[in-house]
């Protein structure tokens, strides 16, 4: 357990390096769109979406340079999400990451350029990486998961959906639905593009690979619910309550604190059994479904 901690705190560090190293530095003209860009990206976070990336490498045999330009695409696209997801027209939170959100520190209109050019950026890094410099069908493909993951039946639908049902009484299905693709979309996009870095893998260890992505992704938004519920700010590094003070529908709300609970308990398990069959280096997958539902910030 020890050595998975550290293990993961290295992995943040890795990610971290290649984020500074692929942001443009904020002395660069605009420099108030690069010092917001990185006043965003750098410093903060669980960096979960990355180590998805490294923990789907690692369980197929692969390790560093070929999945750092995979990790740092999902955290990029991840902090855009999260810098248009705090903006007044959508939760308008005033502190993320423990720090003011990106339009706090600088202006609504820096923010969504930022957001904007943090997605272009995603898939320019995508596109121009070399590691493998004989892939391109991989990388192809790795950018149209990307793509999809984000867009309007991933990601962005999501966020139109949950802005949809403020204050409405939506049904079970409609609130998973939600949470599918507002926030599992992406972290199931994170384990196939680790996979893909990886290089061709077995169909049915893929199939396994993304029955456990879609479980942890849903679990994951079912604990941030959770949290927003029992966590405290200090904690959280952003504001807790939120989601009953603007009539969000999440999953204590709609099932009680103690069914979410046990909802994200069984698809952590049901994440767990389907690594069984893969075979190969599985304990940071393994330590990943964990902590989605042990996590408290
Ligand atoms: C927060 O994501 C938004 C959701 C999709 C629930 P994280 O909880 O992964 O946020 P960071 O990256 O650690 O700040
Ligand atoms: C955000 O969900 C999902 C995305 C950013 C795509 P939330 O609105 O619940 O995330 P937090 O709680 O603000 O981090
Ligand atoms: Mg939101
Ligand atoms: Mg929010
Ligand atoms: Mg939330």
């Amino acid at each position: 357990m020890f050595e998975m901690a550290s293990l993961v705190r290295s992995l943040q560090d890795r990610t971290e390096q290649a984020l500074d190293v692929c942001l443009p530095s904020a002395a660069t003209h605009p420099a108030r769109l690069h010092e917001a860009m990185r006043h965003s990206a750098l410093g903060g976070g669980k960096r979960l979406r990355p180590i998805l990336v490294y923990a789907t490498g690692r369980a197929l045999g692969v390790s560093g340079k070929p999945l750092d330009a995979p990790a740092c695409a999902v955290e990029l696209i991840h902090v855009y999400s999260l810098i248009h997801d705090d903006l007044p027209a959508m939760d308008d939170d005033d502190l993320r990451r423990g720090k003011p959100t990106c339009h706090k520190a600088f202006d609504e209109a820096t923010a969504i350029l930022a957001g904007d050019a943090m997605q272009s950026l995603a898939f320019q890094i995508l596109a121009t990486d070399l590691h493998p410099a004989d892939a391109p069908a991989a990388r192809l493909k790795m950018i149209e998961i990307l793509a999809r993951a984000s867009g309007s039946r991933g990601m962005a639908g999501g966020q139109a959906i949950d802005l949809a049902s403020v204050g409405r009484d939506i049904s079970f299905p409609e609130l998973e639905d939600m949470h599918i693709h507002k926030t599992g979309a992406l972290i199931r996009a994170s384990v196939l593009l680790g996979a893909l870095a990886a290089g061709p893998a077995d169909a049915g260890v893929m199939d396994r690979l993304d029955r456990y992505a879609k479980c942890i992704g849903l679990a994951f938004q079912i604990r941030d619910d959770i949290l927003d519920v029992e966590g405290d700010t200090a904690t959280l590094g952003k504001k807790s309550g939120a989601d009953i003070a603007l009539e969000k529908p999440t999953y204590p709300a709609l099932l009680g604190m103690e069914a979410a609970k046990e909802e994200a308990r069984s698809l952590v398990e049901e994440a767990k059994g389907s690594l069984a069959a893969i075979g190969g280096q599985t304990d940071l997958l393994h330590w990943v479904a964990d902590y989605v539902i042990g996590r408290i910030h």
